[in-house]
């Protein structure tokens, strides 16, 4: 059902003709509403108010680019999207919904999109029906001839093979650091994305399927085999709405670090890469309003909260068949919140022998946890702070191997550390390096001069030269600009 008169709502931030539009805003909010289309889409029929809502939000975009031009295209290149051929950057935040789209548009095999002036709601309506029933992969294909058998004049598909000529001759210009960080942004999303599929799946069956798990892992171990460590600096971004999954990776992609620090071999570098991603199955099984409430936990809902090892190792015993990965996943579930010195939860006898895995995701699981836990702190911890801590008054509470192997990962200056050079710039680490814990990849947000510089006058050091001294970390507050923004971009 088409509906003629959409009540369209203004495009936040964004005043056509008074103010030169900002292409970044510009280009987020219109993959944000794009998806919100498709999202509605899954759960509601075309006529539902909901979906005729979001349909007349995209139109509102769509008629906010038709001021300034004929048509707007939209293009999927070499993980990043494109609006009307400018980059679209994403902060922090967008994050989940850039890389849910890219993979959407990877399933149709689409390159892009164009829409023409003159698109009408029941065009739009039409469309995104077709697009939505692409997913099924038998049809994916045929959603161009399906949108050209349906007359839809006002939206032109682009196949993917078309852009594929561009997108060969930029991976080869691009430095080979730069596609390294891209080829990691691509493992990290699709784990968080992959993820999030896995545990409301064990929502429904009441067990987690290690299969799946081990196929989001599998890439993270093979990247930091390879001494690919830009993965790593990913898990510093926190603060966009999928975090509940991306500490399960983080979690997953510390422990592999770790691991391979201690010199663990591949295939166990792998059960620990899954037993690190659904450590806290165990949660599905408490109370949404426990594990979301903001203020201090009661004695009883606490009680409920320190069951979540205990339910997670009944949720993996539902596995069928017993292997080695199973048997592992069920430790460090179990032994996830055991401290070394035996303090910690459950309680068990001070000769309890926890299971080296399991003292490895105890250390990710802290460092992960400590500099996201907006609820206990006055601000977040930063990752120093953080490395600080755990090396500081807490580290009896861990494995002192494990300890190390975590300052091997992350380095001594973690990424989304602001530092200050004995030249005076300020830096912001980018991700560890693995020849030196000192010296990480860095951005620069300053010139000699204590100048700010633009993300687009940044110049990068991969790594930090040898000459160069750091002399102090900054405290988030004393650095206006998110360090995670600058991370996700
Ligand atoms: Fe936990
Ligand atoms: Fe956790």
């Amino acid at each position: 059902m088409a509906t003629p008169d959409l009540p369209l709502r203004p495009v936040d931030g964004l005043h056509p003709g008074r103010d030169q539009p900002d292409h970044d805003a510009l280009g987020g909010q219109f993959l944000l509403r794009f998806s919100a289309v498709i999202r509605t889409a899954k759960t509601h029929d075309v006529s539902n108010q909901a979906f005729q809502r979001q349909l007349g939000d995209f139109l509102a975009i769509l008629q906010t680019l038709f001021e300034e031009e004929n048509e707007v295209a939209l293009a999927a290149v070499a993980d990043y999207f494109y609006l009307d051929g400018r980059r679209i950057k994403a902060n922090a935040s967008l994050m989940p919904v850039y890389h849910g789209l890219l993979g959407e548009f990877e399933r149709r095999t689409l390159g892009g999109l164009r829409f023409l002036q003159g698109a009408h709601p029941a065009e739009l309506e039409r469309f995104f029906q077709l697009f939505m029933a692409a997913e099924n992969p038998a049809i994916a294909e045929t959603l161009p001839q399906a949108i050209e058998e349906a007359r839809i004049e006002h939206v032109v598909t682009i196949p993917a093979s078309e852009i594929d000529a561009d997108d060969l001759s930029r991976q080869l210009t691009e430095q080979k650091e730069k596609t390294e960080r891209g080829r990691a942004r691509r493992i990290f999303w699709r784990a968080v994305l992959g993820t999030k599929k896995v545990l409301l799946r064990a929502q429904q069956t009441g067990r987690p399927d290690l299969r799946q798990a081990k196929r989001l892992v599998q890439p993270v171990v093979d990247s930091i085999m390879k001494h690919e460590y830009s993965i790593v600096g990913l898990t510093a971004v926190k603060d966009h709405d999928e975090y509940t999954y991306a500490h399960c990776v983080n979690v997953s992609i510390l422990s592999v670090g770790i691991g391979q620090a201690l010199g663990l071999p591949r295939q166990v570098l792998a059960d620990l890469g899954v037993a690190g991603l659904v450590h806290d199955i165990g949660k599905l099984a408490v109370p949404g309003e426990v594990l979301r409430k903001p203020a201090k936990l009661l004695p009883e809902e606490w009680a409920m909260m320190k069951r979540h090892p205990l339910e997670g190792v009944k949720m993996t015993m539902r596995m069928p068949g017993l292997s080695m990965l199973t048997l592992d996943t069920m430790r460090v579930c179990l032994e996830h919140h055991m401290a070394f010195d035996r303090t910690g939860y459950p309680e068990v006898a001070q000769e309890w022998g926890q299971a080296t895995l399991s003292r490895i995701v105890a250390v990710s699981d802290c460092f992960d946890a400590i500099s996201a836990h907006r609820a206990y702190h006055r601000r977040p911890r930063s990752p120093f702070e953080a490395l600080a801590y755990m090396l500081g008054p807490t580290r009896v509470s861990f494995d002192p191997a494990a300890l190390w192997g975590l300052v091997r990962t992350v380095g001594l200056y973690p990424a989304g550390s602001v530092l200050q050079t004995d030249t005076g710039r300020l830096v912001l680490a980018l991700s560890p390096n693995v020849e030196d814990p000192r010296r990480p990849f860095c951005r620069l947000l300053t010139d000699d001069d204590q100048n700010t510089l633009s993300p687009e006058q940044a110049e990068e050091w991969n790594p930090m030269p040898p000459t160069v001294r750091v002399v102090r970390v900054l405290k988030p507050e004393e650095f206006e600009v998110s360090a995670t923004e600058q991370l996700a971009a």
